[in-house]
């Protein structure tokens, strides 16, 4: 049985998300998801997501291809949730190439590639530049 862990904060759920889960869960048997917690996420942005973080957890563990998710608290703790969820692969998108390498001392560290031309951002301006109806 092969343990597969990724991370992320799966604001706005898109095709993006959907392909990296899809492909990280073909990766192995069981699929783990850490989402970012909301104040996680404005530590890391300066700024909320849309969904909060009991939406977006629900959202992700309705997916057949995800059996769990946790909230990740902190970029520190990654080799903790690692050792505790005893993952043996870790899926990250290869925006973030290189920099998880320091962890494949205790497990195999894989980057996918994104999808083009989607991201939660580019959702939020795309929707901020549209025309209003009235
Ligand atoms: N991801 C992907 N392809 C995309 C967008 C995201 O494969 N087009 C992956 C990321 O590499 C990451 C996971 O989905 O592994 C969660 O990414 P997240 O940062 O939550 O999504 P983004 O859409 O990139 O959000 P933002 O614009 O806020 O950075």
């Amino acid at each position: 049985m092969k343990r597969v862990i990724t991370f992320g904060t799966f604001d706005l759920f898109h095709i993006g998300h959907l392909n990296i889960l899809e492909r990280a869960k073909n990766q192995g048997d069981y699929l783990i998801v850490g989402i970012s917690t909301d104040a996680f996420s404005y530590s890391k942005k300066a700024k909320y997501p849309i969904y909060n973080q009991h939406d977006r957890k629900r959202i992700l563990e309705s997916l057949r291809f995800v059996d769990e998710v946790f909230f990740e608290e902190s970029l520190e703790l990654k080799r903790q949730y690692i050792l505790e969820h005893k993952a043996d692969v870790l899926i990250m998108g290869d925006d973030w190439k290189g920099r998880f390498d320091y962890l494949k001392d205790i497990c195999e560290v894989v980057y996918l590639a994104r999808t083009p031309s989607i991201s939660t951002t580019e959702v939020v301006e795309v929707i901020k530049s549209m025309p209003k109806n009235v």
